[in-house]
Order: structure tokens, then sequence, then C-alpha cells
């Protein structure tokens, strides 16, 4: 029998669990405690910190799996990077881990080799002048956290008053001694999923994300096909594909930011690992497989046929959309009640939580409490009966 690791036990790691039960293949998830999900269907537990990559190695070592992998958090892609390196198991390096966790790193790898992205500097926290080293840069800017994600300690600013709020905020939010400034670019925010594998992209799905405007952009949906004229999706495709041979990325899902001024892709980053928020359901309704079965299979060294024949980045798939459900207060919830009747095309109603839970006014991602995701002939089909799904769903907070 075959034998997984995987790192995490939330929500965005459940499929991959169940999936990988489903092929016979041995769970074992890595996870600090706390009232996850994925705990209760591994065939085994750890309970460590998944970025601790001492431990996670020594679990890998002793059980002796046959691959590592994760979905929908860019936290522990370091460790499989190590874990990969260390006992030669298919998925990204270390060093391409490095360059997809570290914002720095990656902003350096697009400045070497000529991919489109903000312009941008590193600040210290102990330069007490740092204000000049930003001075050329075009307001408003945006103060990031090299090391964090779910826009934590990334803080949009708009006039010098209030770069020494914006530093401490990011400060709060970082373990690293500096912290990238970088230009802000005012247009439409997009992403795409893509995989490589030997080498090779096997495709690139752009997708449109519904975006929350919070203290900064939150992702709380997404949508595909996104129609894009032949020549921006080309570009958005060549980006991808640079910044993906710029950071080493290999044998690994992508999920890639972007924003779309101009007519021109400007790349924010891109991560290692499936994305978050019905991302990775979204490939999969796209293309008619299950795509945390390719992840899965990937990652314990098989050679996966992906069957896609209709070019890196077809238009031709089938159209879906998603959305999270989100509290508007701090509360516990009281009821949640889904009055939607039966629909082939309603492909998913999950409520993340019980009555009885307590839960956050939205902000960031991880505050979600569940989300829908539909289907249709067209995009616009799907996007209809996304909010009619919604209207039929009631979480109450109190
Ligand atoms: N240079 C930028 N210009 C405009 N918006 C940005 C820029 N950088 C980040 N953002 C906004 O902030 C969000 C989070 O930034 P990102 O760099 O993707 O960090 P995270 O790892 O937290 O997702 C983006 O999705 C986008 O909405
Ligand atoms: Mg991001």
């Amino acid at each position: 029998m075959k034998k997984i690791l995987i790192l995490g036990a939330g929500i965005y790691q459940v499929p991959l669990i169940k999936i990988a039960k489903e092929l016979g293949i041995y769970t074992i998830v890595a996870s600090i405690h706390g009232n996850y999900p994925g705990f209760e269907i591994a065939d085994k537990v750890y309970y460590e910190n998944t970025t601790d990559y001492r431990k996670i190695l020594s679990i890998a070592r002793r059980e002796e799996i046959d691959g590592i992998v994760t979905a929908g958090t860019d936290v522990a892609v370091i460790t499989i990077g190590k874990v990969c390196d260390a006992l030669g198991l298919r998925g990204l390096s270390f060093e391409a881990a490095e360059f997809a966790t570290d914002k720095l790193l990656m902003k350096q790898c697009y400045e070497k080799y000529g991919v489109r992205s903000a312009k941008f500097r590193r600040v210290s926290f102990d330069d007490p002048n740092y204000a000049n080293i930003i001075a050329d840069l075009t307001l408003p800017v945006m103060f990031k956290s090299v090391d964090s994600s779910g826009s934590r300690g990334i803080v949009k600013v708009d006039s010098p008053s209030e770069y020494d709020h914006a530093r401490n905020i990011v400060l709060e939010n970082t373990r690293s001694d500096y912290f990238i400034v970088e230009e802000y670019i005012e247009g439409e925010e997009f992403g795409a999923q893509a995989f490589v594998q030997d080498g090779k992209l096997e495709f690139i799905l752009p997708h449109g994300d519904y975006v929350f405007k919070g203290d900064t952009g939150v992702p709380v949906g997404h949508f595909a096909p996104y129609e894009l004229d032949p020549e921006i999706l080309e570009d958005a495709g060549h980006q991808l594909a640079a910044a993906a041979r710029a950071m080493q990325l290999d044998n690994c899902a992508i999920n890639a930011d972007f924003i779309l001024k101009d007519g021109k892709t400007y790349v924010l980053e891109l991560g290692g690992r499936s994305g978050a928020t019905c991302l990775a359901e979204l490939v999969s309704i796209y293309y008619g497989f299950d795509y945390y079965e390719k992840i899965v299979r990937v990652a314990i060294g098989e050679k996966v046929d992906f069957g896609i024949s209709s070019g890196l980045s077809g238009q031709d798939g089938v159209p879906n959309a998603s959305m999270l459900l989100v509290s508007d207060r701090d509360g516990v919830i009281v009821s949640q009640e889904n009055r939607n009747a039966p629909d082939p095309d309603i492909v998913e109603v999950q409520f993340d939580h019980r009555p009885g839970d307590a839960v956050h006014k939205f902000r960031v991602g991880p505050h979600r409490i569940g989300h829908v995701i539909t289907k249709g002939k067209s995009l616009d089909d799907a996007v209809s009966l996304l909010h009619k799904a919604l209207d039929n769903i009631t979480i109450e907070v109190e």
C-alpha cells in the first residue's frame, strides 16, 4: 500500500485526504491541534506543526512515505520542498518552495527573468530612513510582509503619512526582519490555476476572481472561463510560464495571482500548490476530472495524463462559479439552512461549521464559514444560479 503524507487537516485538505483514501492510499495527516475536519478521516494523524520541517521530515522517514502534498495553503509548502529533496520524492524542490513562499525572493526571481510585476523595494525594519528607499516608487504602494499569506500583513498606502502605521501592521504579521514595498497596480484582479509535471505545463486555466475589498483585496469567489482577448490570454500564459520557470516550480500545482492593467498581465505572485476558495473544484469541473486525484497521483510518483486536448488554456470547458459564505459579524452560529432544491448544476453547498460554533466577521480567507459552487451551460447560467442558490441559504449568527 502506498503512503501519502498530507500537510494540514483543514477544509482545503479534506478533499485530498478523501481522494487518496479512495485510491487505496494510506493517508497520514500532520497538523497542529485544532477543530480540523481532516483528523476524523485520515488513517493516521500526527499533531505537529507543518512548518516544522525537521519534525515532518522525521515522520516522513519513519513512515517511509511515497509522497507528500498539501492544497490551498502556502504555509506547508516549504516543508514539502524540504521533504521532497531529502527523500527524493516527486514534488517541488526546497529552492522552488523558498521562492514560492518568500515574497522578496519571488520578486527577485521575476526581476531577474523579466517577468512583468510591480516595481518593488526591500526595506529593513531597523532602517529609520526607509522612506528614502521607497521614495522613487509611485504612490499608492503596497507594504507587504514577505512570509505571510491570506492578505495578512498586506497594507495599501496612499500617502507617506501612513508609512509608519503600515510598517507596524506588517511587523505584526511577519517573522522576517525586512519587508517589501511595491507599487500598487490599479486594474482587475484575476488568477490562474496551472500544473507543471516534469517541466511541462499541463494546463493553464485563467479564472475570474470575486474580490472582497477590505483592508486589501480578499478573494471570496471565482469563475471560469475568464473571457480574455486572445492576445491578452497569450500574454497571461506567457507571464505565468516565465514566472514558473523563474521560480523553478516543477511537479506541483500552481496558484497564480494577476492584475490586468491596460491589457497587460502583471504577476502578483505564484504559489506552488493548488488554490483555495474552491479553485481546485473549479479546475475539476472545468476539465471534467478530479483535480485532487491528479495532484495526489503526481505526488506519489505517477506520470499523470491530464488528457487536456484543447490546448494549454482552452476556453471550452464547463463554465462554473463559486462564492464563499461569510458572516457580517463576530458571534456564534444559531442556525444554518439550505433551502435549495436538489439541482445537478448546484455542485456543492458546504457549511464549514455547526450551530454553536464561534465565527468571525469576514475580513480574511480563514474567516469563511462555507461555500457554494455552481455550473452551467454558459458562464451567465452558472453565475445567475450561484446568486439564486446564495439567496436560498441562511446562516444566522448572533
Ligand atoms: N501591487 C499590487 N497592486 C494592487 N493590488 C495588490 C498588489 N499587491 C497585492 N495586492 C492586493 O492584495 C492581495 C494580497 O496580496 P498578495 O501579494 O497576493 O499576498 P497574499 O499572499 O496575502 O495573497 C492581492 O490579492 C491584491 O488584491
Ligand atoms: Mg495572493
